[in-house]
C-alpha cells in the first residue's frame, strides 16, 4: 500500500510519487465513471483486475518492441511505471462500429469495418473530449507531426498484437482507447505507450455470443460488471493468484 506522496487522483487511478526519479507507482481503484462522471459507481475487485490484466498486456506489447511504461507490478493494486509527459490525446482504434463512432455516424453498431480506423481525442474533461483531426493536433502543438507518425504506426501495431491475443480466447476487440506520453532519459524523447489497457479502455466482445465483457455493462446498467471483468482475467489465465475472494484488496492511503 502507498504511504506515498500523492501526485494526482484520477477516475480510475492515484498516481504517487515512485521510490526513485523518474518513476510513479499508479494505483487501481474500483472507482468506476462514465460520460464524463454524470455516471459514477463502484465495481468490487476492478482494480485488482485491471492492474494485472493492464501488467499483462503490456508486457506482450513491450516483448513485440512497443515501448510502454510499464516497469513491474507492485501488488494487487500497484504499478511501478515510468514518468512521462502525458500527449493531451486519446487515440482510439476501432476494428468494429461502436459507441460514440456508431451513434456519430448513425451505423449500427456491431457492424465490422472494412479496415481498422484510428481516431484522436483531444484530452480535456470540461470539453467532453472531443474528436479532432491530425490537423487541429499539429497546428495547436499538442503533438508533433512526427509524434503523430510515431502514435499511429504503434496504434496500428497494437491492435494487431491485441485483436490476434484476444482472438485466441474467444474475444473479439471491438475498439479501444490508449494514451502516449513523452519520456525523457539520457537527454533523449522517446513516445511510449502509457496509461492503462484494460475493460475499462477497450470494448471486448465475446467471438460466439456477442456478450459484452467489458465496461460497457456499467454505463449501459446491464449487471454482471465485476463477473465480466474477472472472466477478461480468467480466459487470459491470469486471475490474481489468491482468486476472486481477494479482489477487494486494500484501500488506497496517504
Ligand atoms: P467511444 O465509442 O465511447 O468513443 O469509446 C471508444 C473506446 O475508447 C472504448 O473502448 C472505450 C474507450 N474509452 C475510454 O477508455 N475512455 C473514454 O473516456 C472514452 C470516451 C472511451
Amino acid at each position: 500500500m502507498s504511504r506515498r506522496r500523492q501526485i494526482y487522483e484520477g477516475k480510475a487511478k492515484v498516481l504517487f510519487e515512485g521510490p526513485e526519479p523518474g518513476t510513479i507507482v499508479q494505483y487501481f481503484k474500483d472507482d468506476a465513471t462514465a460520460y464524463n462522471k454524470k455516471k459514477t459507481g463502484t465495481i468490487t475487485g476492478k482494480g485488482v483486475l485491471n492492474n494485472r490484466i493492464s501488467e499483462y498486456l503490456m508486457t506482450g506489447l513491450a516483448d513485440m518492441g512497443i515501448p510502454t511504461h510499464f516497469v513491474r507490478r507492485l501488488n494487487m493494486r500497484e504499478q511501478l511505471v515510468k514518468e512521462v509527459e502525458i500527449i493531451p490525446v486519446e487515440v482510439i482504434a476501432r476494428n468494429v462500429a461502436a459507441g460514440s463512432m456508431a451513434k456519430r455516424l448513425g451505423i449500427s453498431e456491431g457492424s465490422a469495418l472494412a479496415r481498422s480506423i484510428v481516431e484522436w481525442c483531444y484530452k480535456s474533461d470540461e470539453l467532453d473530449d472531443p474528436i479532432v483531426s491530425e490537423e487541429h493536433i499539429t497546428a495547436f502543438g499538442w503533438a508533433t507531426p512526427q509524434e503523430l507518425d510515431e502514435m499511429m504506426s504503434m496504434t496500428l501495431r497494437i491492435n494487431d498484437f491485441l485483436s490476434g491475443l484476444f482472438r485466441g480466447i474467444g474475444i473479439r476487440l471491438v475498439d479501444f482507447k490508449i494514451e502516449f506520453g513523452r519520456y525523457y532519459f539520457n537527454d533523449e524523447e522517446r513516445i511510449i505507450l502509457a496509461d492503462e489497457i484494460s475493460p475499462d479502455s477497450c470494448r471486448l466482445w465475446d467471438l460466439k455470443t456477442g456478450k459484452k465483457l467489458d465496461k460497457d455493462r456499467f454505463r449501459r446498467d446491464m449487471g454482471d460488471v465485476a463477473e465480466a471483468y474477472q472472466e477478461v482475467a480468467q480466459r487470459l489465465g491470469i486471475l490474481p493468484e489468491s482468486g476472486p475472494r481477494d479482489l477487494q484488496g486494500p484501500k488506497a492511503m496517504q
